[in-house]
């Protein structure tokens, strides 16, 4: 998305340093575990657990996310996990349940990498906030969103190691040790994908992000990655995988991440009600300049991406900056995989005063994004992909 603005280099990223958050570290600007390795500018949503997403224009300056821009989404307590403590138990329908060292799994199986992007289902949440209030969740903008580099074996050898049966309908359950204390029951984070999506090349253990040991603010020492699904799948810190008959009955699972019609109270819900969150949405967005920006008149390069769901392409890019009277191109960029958002820009003759972009995208089968925000609206705030909107000042 190009380097148009000052930001510091991946090589400057800070070290993670390995222990477990709690309120009381130091301040945000200091080299301690509350920022976890992460840039001062961060937008911290909560710092216990801790949850934080760069600001737009940030994202907008790499196609490959650096780890220290990379959002953060937690719902516990980071845990500290020492790789030669680590063990990975499967079991379930498996012919030969095993457990596996960090050692194990890195020189026994074949190494991959996949360039994918993880998107929170609540992601531009902001937006649906102004629809109507939606309590009690963060108000994600533009940030809850970022594409790694992702090293690790693929989740399908490790299953074919076990001997994993193939019935049709099967599932694969993931289990991490970090508590959320709102769930409920309070339990651990877990989550599940069918084993169809499981067996699939891009479905990685991961223990490296951008070519360096996954720090323990993503996952470290492995996490599940998921590609082309929502980010609650790719689960961090992954213990135990299960291959069961149906999906996970964690609370994340089977209540959380799910679209609820909009009169459903959130807190009343049961195990399985709503649309279960899985593949991502078409969706795109613009990333500089957002909402409240003041820019010069003259040139004006608008930057975004768009971002196709499971296995499908982004294939065009329209932008309008009259009300969606006219629309123009964007330029597309190759995405950097098949997994990977596609990153655009496009350069308009801006003149002094209110200025109001529009952006949509299409997919390969011919599928327009929704347009309106309001339409999409959700008790939970999940899975807003209207069409993206900035209003700004043209001085
Ligand atoms: N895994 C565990 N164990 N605990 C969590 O809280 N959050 C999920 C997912 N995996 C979560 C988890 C959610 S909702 C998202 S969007 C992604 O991790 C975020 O991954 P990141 O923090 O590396 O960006």
């Amino acid at each position: 998305m190009g380097n148009h603005r000052h930001h510091r280099r991946a090589t400057e990223e800070k070290r993670v340093t390995i222990v477990a958050s709690t309120d009381s570290e130091t301040e945000p600007g200091t080299d301690s575990p509350a920022t976890w390795g992460k840039r001062d500018d961060m937008i911290v949503r909560a710092r216990s657990p801790y949850n934080a997403e760069p600001p737009a224009a940030v994202l907008a300056s790499s196609d490959i996310t650096p780890v220290e821009a990379f959002y953060a989404r937690n719902h516990g307590a980071i845990p500290d996990i020492a790789a030669q403590q680590w063990r990975l138990q499967v079991s379930g329908c498996v012919d030969t349940p095993l457990t596996l060292t960090y050692d194990q799994l890195r020189h026994e199986f074949e190494q991959h990498e996949v360039v994918a992007t993880l998107a929170c289902a609540g992601n531009r949440r902001a937006e649906m906030l102004r629809v109507q209030p939606i309590p009690g969740k963060e108000p994600w903008e533009h940030g809850a969103i970022s594409t790694a580099r992702w090293g690790g074996v693929r989740l399908a050898d490790f299953l074919q190691a076990a001997g994993t049966q193939h019935s049709e309908g099967l599932h694969v359950a993931f289990e991490a040790p970090d508590v959320a204390p709102e769930a409920r029951p309070v339990q651990t984070y877990g989550s599940s994908i069918p084993l169809s999506k499981a067996m699939s090349s891009e479905v990685l253990l991961a223990w490296q992000m951008n070519s360096e040991p996954l720090p323990p603010a993503h996952g470290g020492p492995v996490r599940v990655v998921v590609p082309g699904y929502v980010g609650a799948r790719s689960v961090k810190w992954i213990t135990a995988v299960t291959v069961q008959p149906g999906p996970s009955e964690n609370y994340f699972q089977a209540r959380d991440y799910r679209i609820l019609p909009p009169e459903a109270d959130p807190d009343s819900v049961t195990s399985g009600e709503g649309i279960a969150l899985s593949s991502l949405t078409l969706s795109c967005d613009i990333l500089d300049p957002t909402d409240g920006d003041h820019v010069p008149p003259g040139a004006l390069t608008i930057r975004g991406y768009g971002l196709a769901g499971d296995g499908r392409s982004v294939e065009r890019i329209d932008v309008s900056v009259d009300d969606g009277l006219t629309w123009q191109q964007a330029v597309l960029q190759s995405p950097a995989s098949a997994w990977s958002w596609r990153p655009w820009s496009l350069t308009v003759d801006v003149e002094s005063g209110p200025l109001h972009i529009i952006a949509r995208a299409w997919d390969d089968t011919g599928a327009l994004q929704p347009e309106s925000v309001a339409s999409l609206w959700n008790p939970r705030g999940y899975g807003n992909n209207a069409w993206a909107r900035a209003a700004l000042c043209v001085q």
